[in-house]
C-alpha cells in the first residue's frame, strides 16, 4: 500500500470522489449532471460508475497536495499537464469523467467527456500511461463483466464507454469496451482467462462495421484464437448500443443480442455484398467467388457445406458449381 502504485492508486480514488461530488451536490456540476440525466444515466449508474465532473477551475492540486501526495506523485499520476516552469496544472476542465479500473475495480486512469460538440478538441480526452495504466491492458468495466460472465458464459466487446454503461443499466452486466484503441493481443489474453465466448457488438454504422472486420482478424491471428468461440451482434445503420437501448428499452436490447448473433463468416459474407448491385452479373459473379474464398477458410467442412447450399438457394445457383469452386479455393490453400 505505501508502494508508489499502492499510493498512485489511492490518489486516483480521492480524485474519483473529489470529481463525483462536484458532480452530484456543487453548482458547478448542475450543467453535467443535466448531460448525463438527458442521457438516460440514473443516479445508480453514475454511482456504480463513480462517474464524475472535472470542472472549468483547477480543483485537483491542492486537494492531494492537503493529502499528502508528493510533487513527483503527482507529476506520474497523469492527471496533471507540466508547465515550462515545472507548475503543475489539471488535465481535465469541463469533462463528464470516467474513472477507468483495473481488473479488481481500484481506479488507475480517467477518460473526460466533453459535454458538447467541440471540433478543436477530442471528444474523449485520456489519461496517459502511467506506472499503473497501460491502455493495451485496460479494459473497461472488466471487474464487473467477468463476475457476470462466470454466470452466463460470455462477455460483449462494445466500442464505448456509454455502450457498456447504457447496456449495464439495461441489465447487461457483461459488456466491456477496449481503450478507443482496436484491440489489443494482451486484452484477448485476459478475455480467454475469464471466458470462452465472446460477442463482438460495435457501432451500426461504417467505422463499426470495418472495426468488426479488423476484430475478427486480429482474433484469428491471436495465440488464442483456438480457445475463443466469436460471435457478431450487428446493430441497425446508424445506431450505436447505447441508442438502441434509448430508442427502445432494455427488454428489446436483450432480445436483439440474443436473437441475431452471427458466426464470423455470416457476418463476413453480409459484409462483403455491401454496396454491391447483385442484380448485376458481374457484381454477383465477383461477389460469389470472394464469398467461397470466405468459406474457404472455416475449418469444419461440415458448416463449409451448409453456407455453400445457403448461397446456392440465396442466388439460385447450381450447389454443385460453387462446391466446384470451393473445392479449387481449397487446394490452393497452404
Ligand atoms: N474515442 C476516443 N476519442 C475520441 C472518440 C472516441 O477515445 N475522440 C473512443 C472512446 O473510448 C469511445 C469509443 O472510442 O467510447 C467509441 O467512439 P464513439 O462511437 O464515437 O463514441 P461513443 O462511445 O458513442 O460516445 P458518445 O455516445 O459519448 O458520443
Ligand atoms: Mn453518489
Ligand atoms: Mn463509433
Ligand atoms: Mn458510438
Ligand atoms: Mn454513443
Amino acid at each position: 500500500p505505501d508502494s508508489q502504485q499502492g499510493r498512485l492508486i489511492k490518489l486516483h480514488e480521492t480524485t474519483m470522489r473529489l470529481y463525483h461530488h462536484i458532480l452530484m451536490n456543487t453548482p458547478a456540476g448542475e450543467s453535467a449532471r443535466r448531460y448525463l440525466q438527458k442521457r438516460g444515466l440514473t443516479q445508480e449508474l453514475i454511482d456504480q460508475f463513480n462517474l464524475g465532473y472535472a470542472p472549468k477551475e483547477e480543483v485537483l492540486k491542492a486537494v492531494l497536495e492537503k493529502e499528502g501526495h508528493d510533487y513527483q506523485l503527482l507529476r506520474r499520476s497523469g492527471l496533471f499537464t507540466e508547465d515550462r516552469s515545472g507548475s503543475l496544472h489539471d488535465r481535465f476542465h469541463d469533462r463528464v469523467m470516467f474513472p477507468l479500473k483495473d481488473g479488481q475495480g481500484r481506479p488507475v486512469a480517467f477518460s473526460g467527456r466533453l459535454l458538447q460538440k467541440n471540433t478543436d478538441a477530442p471528444k474523449y480526452l485520456n489519461s496517459p500511461e502511467t506506472p499503473i495504466f497501460n491502455k493495451r491492458r485496460l479494459i473497461f468495466n472488466f471487474d464487473l463483466a467477468r463476475k457476470a460472465a462466470r454466470e452466463n458464459g460470455k462477455l460483449l466487446l462494445f466500442e464505448g464507454y456509454m455502450d457498456v454503461i447504457s447496456a449495464y443499466g439495461a441489465g447487461v452486466h457483461n459488456g466491456i469496451a477496449s481503450m478507443g484503441t482496436s484491440l489489443t493481443d494482451e486484452q484477448l489474453a485476459m478475455i480467454v482467462k475469464t471466458t470462452n465466448q465472446l460477442n463482438i457488438c460495435y457501432d451500426g454504422d461504417a467505422p463499426g462495421q470495418n472495426a468488426i472486420e479488423r476484430a475478427l482478424k486480429l482474433i484469428e491471428a491471436s495465440a488464442v484464437a483456438s480457445q475463443l468461440k466469436i460471435r457478431v451482434v450487428q446493430l441497425p445503420t446508424g445506431q450505436d448500443p447505447d441508442e438502441y437501448i434509448q430508442q427502445n428499452g432494455g427488454a428489446k436490447f436483450r432480445d436483439y443480442l440474443k436473437n441475431t448473433e452471427e458466426t464470423p463468416t455470416a457476418f463476413r459474407l453480409r459484409y462483403l455484398r455491401q454496396g454491391l448491385n447483385l442484380s448485376n452479373q458481374a457484381e454477383l459473379l465477383s461477389y460469389l467467388n470472394a464469398a467461397i474464398g470466405v468459406i474457404a477458410k472455416v475449418g469444419d467442412p461440415v458448416a463449409r457445406d451448409l453456407y455453400v447450399q445457403e448461397l446456392a438457394r440465396e442466388f439460385q445457383v447450381n450447389p454443385q458449381n460453387l462446391q466446384q469452386q470451393l473445392t479449387t479455393q481449397l487446394q490452393k490453400q497452404p
